[in-house]
């Protein structure tokens, strides 16, 4: 019996269990030692923290390598969990992955055997996603997992499998895999989206490189990171104009010959720090950076009181007031982004005054609020709105990460709190910010890795000053 649930997908069994069994086989059993951040808070940052490459850009253009024709050189990797899986996965395809220095790879796909992704390793990441649209583009069929990733509420891929139908693709969901075929292969096409969705917008993107003819997508999403994997795949000869805009043409090509790119560094990652900077009353001079991409950072930042300076590819930022209230709505670029939402809440907790946050993009964004009321916040949240009142200090406890900007926003707390906080569930952390211990040790943090100790996470008794260098 057919039963359509999304823009052409349904869920009539079609593959053989046969299939499903050998593509469950390719994922391997990750074991996972659980750790923990042991914090003591209250150091004021200084000195410079060089920011890496930016994480929801490489997820994508990883998996974009697949479209190749030859081998790709990528630089500015991020050292995170996510490059780790999608190298992982594009191994378990068939790609050949070398790691040339800490932060470069070559990515050679032509010895590409499998379309299929299966569950072990694309639940692992939201943006296992990606390779869909690029192993659509490269055999015109493929079958991945259902994405994995933060849970931040119901997070939909119905614009993603629409992008996929108006290509002429045919969507099936399988028992958690998405079977995706084409008969004849891509043919471009317009796509409109009912929604602003990066996800979708560089998944179509993928599909349509190579596809038969012309695709324009509409309403598209304009993040730094849909530009970058479009200059990457024009860097290897295809033609996609109109990136950072609401409408990209793409005109499909036969070959993308190989080449040497570099990722543009993470304006997430960027903006973390400058808001440890700022919650720890420091002067952190943020290097390699991109400073129009932080634009709506910077101008909450200005407004809540922060001194920052912007030079050509860094910012130095400041404090020498005090911190006062403000109101933030998170929309998609160029607007405030969600991604820093949960860090900037942790420094309005530390600011003079009533502010108010207005989360316009995710679903689930508070839920770390929870844990930083455990460290002394006054956060009121209904629905999509939560009200701070500035305490202006915060207190050292045991948390955890409930997602990767949680953690992040955590992170800051502990930081900038009397005491000490351990922040548990860090593998979400890990999947966004690169050798995170190592760069606020260098900027004067008191920050340490270690096992988690059962008793611990009951509270700070057992951790003397000791657990932290
Ligand atoms: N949406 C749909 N249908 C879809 C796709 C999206 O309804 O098919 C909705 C979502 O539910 C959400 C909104 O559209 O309400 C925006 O979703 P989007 O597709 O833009 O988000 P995403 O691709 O799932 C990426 C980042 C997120 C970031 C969001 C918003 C990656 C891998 N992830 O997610 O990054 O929060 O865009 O900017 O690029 C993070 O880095 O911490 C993170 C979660």
């Amino acid at each position: 019996m057919k039963d359509t649930i999304e823009n052409g997908m349904d869920k009539t069994e079609l593959t053989p269990e046969a299939d499903y069994i050998k593509c469950e086989k390719q994922g391997e059993q990750i074991v996972e030692t659980p750790k923990r951040f042991v914090i003591k808070g209250g150091r004021t940052l200084r000195g410079e923290v060089e920011i890496s490459g930016a994480k929801n850009a490489v997820v994508a253009i990883l998996p974009a390598a697949l479209l190749a024709d030859e081998p790709c050189l990528i630089e500015n990797v991020p050292d995170i969990s996510d490059v780790e899986i999608s190298i992982r996965i594009l191994r378990e395809l068939g790609a050949e992955v070398e790691r040339i220095s800490p932060h470069s790879y070559k990515i050679d796909p032509r010895g590409v055997h499998s379309s299929c992704v299966p569950y072990e390793s694309a639940r692992r990441m939201r943006a296992s996603y990606y390779f869909m649209g690029a192993l659509l583009g490269r055999f015109g069929h493929c079958r991945v997992s259902m994405p994995g990733g933060c849970p931040l509420g119901d997070r939909p891929i119905d614009q993603h499998i629409k992008a996929f139908a108006k290509l002429s693709a045919a969507c099936k969901l399988d028992r958690g895999m998405v079977d995706i075929t084409t008969e004849g292969g891509l043919k471009g096409n317009q796509i409109f989206f009912d929604c602003v969705t990066v996800g979708a917008t560089m998944n179509a993107m993928l599909a349509a490189v190579k596809a038969e003819g012309q695709t324009i997508i509409e309403n598209a999403a304009k993040e730094p990171h849909i530009v970058d994997l479009a200059s990457f795949l024009n860097s290897m000869g295809a033609d996609i104009m109109g990136a950072g805009t609401d409408t990209i043409k793409i005109r499909g090509v036969k070959y993308l010959r190989g080449t040497s790119y570099a990722v543009i560094p993470d304006q997430i990652e960027a903006g973390t720090y400058m808001v440890a900077a700022a919650a720890t009353g420091g002067n952190v001079l943020v290097k390699n950076i991109i400073p129009k991409h932080l634009e709506s950072i910077i101008s909450v930042m200005e407004k809540i009181g922060v001194k920052i300076e912007q030079f050509d590819d860094s910012v130095r930022v400041s404090v020498d007031g005090p911190l006062v209230k403000t109101s933030i709505k998170t929309r998609p670029h160029p607007g405030f982004p969600t991604d820093m939402q949960p860090q900037m809440s942790t420094l309005l907790c530390l600011a003079n005054g009533t502010s108010l946050i207005k989360e316009g993009v995710s679903e689930q964004r508070f839920q770390y609020v929870d844990e930083l009321r455990r460290m002394g916040a006054d956060i009121q949240v209904d629905g999509k709105v939560a009200v701070i009142e500035g305490t202006g200090q915060l207190t050292g406890a045991p948390v955890k990460a409930c997602d990767l900007r949680a953690g992040a926003a955590l992170m800051i707390a502990g930081l900038a709190a009397s005491g000490i906080t351990t922040i548990e569930d860090i593998h979400h952390i890990e999947r966004g910010y690169s050798d995170m211990v190592g760069k606020l040790r260098a900027l004067g943090a008191c920050i340490e890795k270690t096992e988690c100790i059962p008793d611990a996470a009951a509270g700070n008794a057992a951790i003397t000053d000791s657990a932290v260098v």
